[in-house]
């Protein structure tokens, strides 16, 4: 397999920052030579509030929450030497990649957690072009609420002409008046709630400015814990164009070209994305002006961040945002599909399950022994994921991706996450084709830590 080297930039805190990362891209060796990545995981202070005096406490990766952006073709390699400084235990994951099973990451399945002070080789190919991201797979529920992520952006051989692609990276943290990272890690109360939630979220942007009339590709990661985002993108149009990496087969109208003032006509207000923990979407947007993104909770929208707009594009792209290429994927087979229901029970208000954790898949807490299912290598499985509790999860399928059905069972989005809300069901259809010990298992990583997981062997 042809080897490309990995290009990592950093999460941009401003233009200077973003030039010298891309500057650095473009000094990264020839394809054919093989790029390892180094990725320490530890302490990292960073400028996360504003409004408070001085840095936050944090972990991250070589320093910095987001860690590095990589980047890779599909098809090439990502070759990463971890290093784990963290002073526990940790491993990473890549989320999304179809990857070869013993780089996945997960402890107690896939490889033995990573000893504070060890390390490991992480060594894989990225077959399918997208958005991804990578994060701590070990006591994530801290770890990733601390800081240890970042995107993970495999490149399309022939990418869609646009004029700046920007990652975007949501999250929300717990914070002290002071700016710090609130202790209550492991609070039981958010275990069997709705887990960690923030008290304040922001953006991190890769690029600080547009122009009016760029095309722009937006590249939106939840890496939150607990809190789904439902954003608002105002100062710009276009489409979603692909969710959880997958492109979609039409793009879905999002943004709105001016932000309405508060109360005003909503004219011109289209689709507004959903990510829930772990999920991500590709959006293709016409920049009119500054873009500002909401996060729309109940009540008033709340500022996540802008990127400015600076001077204008001298020639603009025009015309619809086109679907991307679709990238070529197993073909369920419906017909013989085996069908399997996974019932997710318990938590505050769930009522009695047979886990001995406050969360259970089908009467079970945690990963066990034994897998829930065995699948033979190419099968093609319906599982109908049933909601039975009184909190909406996002249930991750490590390895693959699946088919989110309509109620009418026809097949949407290909996703690898997919959001379930409170008291309701989905069913989804995945072709288990990689082989390997695959988890399962709920994205809001206090759920995941105190029972909702699974996991089953394809073989
Ligand atoms: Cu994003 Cu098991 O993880
Ligand atoms: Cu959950």
């Amino acid at each position: 397999m042809e080897r490309v080297p990995v290009c990592a930039i950093f999460p941009v805190m401003n233009r200077r920052q973003f030039l010298a990362a891309s500057a650095a891209c473009a000094l990264a060796p020839a394809p054919g030579r093989a790029a390892a990545l180094r990725l320490r995981a530890g302490p990292a202070s960073v400028r996360l509030v504003p409004f408070v005096d001085g840095p936050t406490a944090m972990l991250g990766f070589n320093g910095a929450t987001p860690g590095p952006e990589i980047r890779v073709r599909a098809g090439g390699r990502v070759s990463v030497g971890f290093e784990n400084a963290t002073g526990q235990p940790s491993a990473i994951h890549w989320h999304g990649i179809h990857i070869d099973n013993a780089m996945d990451g997960v402890p107690g399945l896939t490889q033995d957690a990573v000893a504070p002070g060890a390390g490991f080789a992480y060594d894989f190919a990225a077959p399918h072009p997208g958005t991804y991201w990578y994060h701590a797979h070990h006591r994530s529920w801290e770890q990733v609420a601390k800081g240890l992520y970042g995107p993970l952006i495999v490149e399309e051989r022939d990418p869609p002409r646009v004029d700046r692609d920007i990652t975007v990276v949501l999250d929300d943290w717990r914070l002290t008046e002071d700016g710090a990272l609130h202790p209550s890690f492991g609070d039981r109360h958010d275990f069997s709630h709705a887990g960690r939630l923030g008290n304040y979220a922001r953006a991190f942007f890769s690029a600080a400015t547009v122009r009016r009339g760029d095309r722009v590709r937006l590249r939106l990661i939840n890496a939150a814990t607990a809190r789904t985002f439902k954003v608002r993108i105002g100062g710009g149009e276009g489409g979603i164009v692909a969710l959880d990496g997958m492109p979609l087969g039409q793009p879905e109208p999002v943004g709105e070209p001016v932000l309405a003032p508060p109360r005003r006509a909503r004219r011109g207000r289209l689709g507004e994305p959903v990510l829930a923990p772990a999920q991500r979407a590709d959006i293709v947007l016409d920049v009119a002006g500054p873009l500002v993104f909401d996060l729309l909770p109940r009540g008033q929208p709340y500022a996540l961040g802008t990127i400015a707009a600076e001077g204008s594009n001298p020639a603009p792209a025009g015309g619809p945002v086109a679907a991307l290429p679709p990238t070529p994927v197993p073909a369920p087979d419906p017909a013989r599909a085996r069908r399997l229901v996974l019932a997710m029970q318990g938590g505050a208000m769930g009522g009695r399950h047979g886990g001995d954790d406050f969360w259970a898949f089908n009467d079970r807490s945690g990963v066990g022994e034994a897998p829930w299912q065995r699948f033979a290598r190419g099968e093609t499985v319906r599982i109908a994921m049933r909601n039975d509790t009184a909190f909406p999860h996002g249930i991750h399928i490590h390895g693959h991706h699946f088919h989110e059905l309509g109620p009418d069972g026809a097949p949407g989005p290909y996703r690898d996450t997919t959001l379930v809300e409170a008291r309701q069901s989905r069913d989804v259809l995945c072709v288990f084709d990689n082989p390997g010990k695959w988890l399962i298992h709920c994205h809001t990583l206090a759920h995941q830590a105190s029972g909702m997981k699974t996991w089953v062997e394809v073989a």
